[in-house]
């Protein structure tokens, strides 16, 4: 069963409540916030109190996305506010073993610790690494921004992901954010995704069919 996470970075603020009601009715069962610090990329969004009103506004699973350069100090932050899983970025970290301790630390505090790597970022330099998370997150676009398209080399990364996976018999969510559609999404599911972020695609359309095209 695919879990479809609509990133709110591309929902109408101005129709909020509407936009809401929606993805609550559809088949989404998480929902993807997008945290960036204009450092990590050349952007910015929101920060934790916006994910407190969104947990009053939705029974999905809150799934962080930190695009920050700086995921250690506002981790806790985040998980105050809401956070269920939370992922940041390999690229923000100064080593792997730096890595492995935040994801340690994240469990302690009661959440799913994600790992996040770039287009650029070869899959490999998670081989020892995906073992300590619930979840990756292969992006396949440059983080940043919405509405970008799809780099079809997340395909790769994603069927090596889940090989490694599945030779150790392992329960990895294995998650795509970025240009996801209806066949850019059948691609990645067919590749091994099982969940899919989708932004522009979900709320530029009819969430619930979208959503619906996406399961
Ligand atoms: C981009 C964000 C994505 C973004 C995806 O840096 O991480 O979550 O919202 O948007 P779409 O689906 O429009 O490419
Ligand atoms: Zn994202």
């Amino acid at each position: 069963m695919t879990i479809i996470s609509p990133s709110i970075l591309s929902l109408d603020f101005t129709q909020l409540n509407t936009q809401m009601e929606a993805v609550n009715a559809s088949q989404a069962q998480w929902l993807h916030y997008d945290v960036m610090d204009g450092h990590f990329v050349p952007n910015l969004t929101f920060g934790p109190d916006i994910l407190k009103a969104f947990r009053k506004l939705t029974d999905c699973e809150l799934d962080v996305h930190l695009m920050i350069t700086d995921p250690e100090t506002y981790a806790p932050v985040f998980i105050k506010a809401g956070a269920q899983w939370l992922t940041f970025h390999y690229e923000a970290m100064e080593n792997a073993e730096a890595c492995r301790k935040l994801a340690k630390q994240l469990r302690q505090w009661g959440v799913k610790p994600g790992i996040s790597i770039k287009p650029k970022t070869p899959v490999e330099v998670l081989k020892d690494l995906w073992q300590d998370f619930d979840l990756v997150l292969v992006m396949s676009v440059e983080p940043g921004f919405g509405g970008q398209q799809f780099d079809p080399s997340a395909l790769e990364k994603i069927a090596q992901l889940r090989a490694w996976a599945q030779a150790e018999n392992a329960d990895l969510r294995i998650e795509v954010d970025g240009g996801i559609n209806a066949e850019t999404g059948k691609l990645c599911k067919q590749a091994g995704a099982d969940v899919l972020v989708a932004g522009n695609y979900i709320f530029k359309n009819n969430i619930v069919d979208a959503v619906d095209s996406l399961c």
